[in-house]
């Protein structure tokens, strides 16, 4: 699939799940290139029909989209309750295991998540998988003692690969961490695998995100489709 056919599946996930949002809602807002038609057309509908929800966004880059469409933005900390996240995914099984992190943004993304009373994913058909972890599994890790987290990756064979911008310095995510992607080709015991992780000293969080999801909306050539 090229990537204007990929595009089109992930508008077309993007444009249904804006209908689950409606007036007075409290509503996350993943990052990504999907999440991003989710917000143009959240950002129409605000223009257009006069939607008015509150946004909590879970980087930068999506804030800043979101404001320019005049959607109000406020800190997690400022709402009680989140009604429902949005958010792109890198891979998903059909159990809702899935990998996040491919825009290095997954903290924000999985503490959002952690505070909504659903989570929807939007992810063209590419992202569902029988088994993940071809996708490089992000590891959002503090710059302080960087190196040595990485060799204990390398150690436990997790072949780790510090991620670096255009100009060959490592991503900052919006904490200012660095972003380690472990290339394990599959990941057959991804809980196992969370709990070493996140007790690794040094590690601020990992993009499994294991069965939080409530629904997946796949876009599909054939019209979106809702995995439940
Ligand atoms: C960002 C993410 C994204 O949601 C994920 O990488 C999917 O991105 P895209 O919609 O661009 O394929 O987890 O940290």
């Amino acid at each position: 699939m090229d990537k204007a056919q990929q595009d089109a599946l992930k508008k077309a996930a993007g444009i249904e799940a804006a209908k689950l949002v409606e007036n007075g809602m409290v509503v996350g807002l993943g990052t990504g290139s999907t999440v991003r038609f989710l917000v143009d057309e959240l950002g129409r509908r605000v223009q257009e029909e006069g939607l008015q929800f509150t946004g909590v966004t879970t980087s930068r880059r999506t804030q800043e989209q979101a404001e320019g469409y005049g959607i109000k933005i406020v800190d997690v900390d400022d709402v009680d309750h989140i009604d429902v996240t949005i958010d792109g995914a890198d891979e998903v099984d059909k159990n809702f295991d899935g990998i996040k992190g491919g825009g290095a943004a997954l903290l924000w993304e999985k503490i959002v998540a952690t505070n909504s009373n659903r989570i929807v994913w939007i992810v063209d058909e590419t992202k569902v998988v029988d088994t993940i972890g071809a996708f490089p599994l992000p590891v959002e890790v503090i710059p302080f003692g960087a190196g040595h987290v990485i060799s204990r990756f390398k150690d436990r064979g997790y072949n780790p690969v510090l991620r670096l911008d255009a100009d060959g310095q490592p991503v900052r995510t919006d904490e200012k961490n660095y972003v380690v992607d472990l290339h394990l080709n599959r990941i057959d015991h991804p809980r196992e695998l969370a709990e070493d992780l996140i007790n690794t000293v040094g590690v601020v969080e990992h993009g499994l995100f294991l069965n939080m999801v409530d629904m997946v909306i796949v876009g599909d050539p054939n019209g979106p489709r809702v995995m439940t």
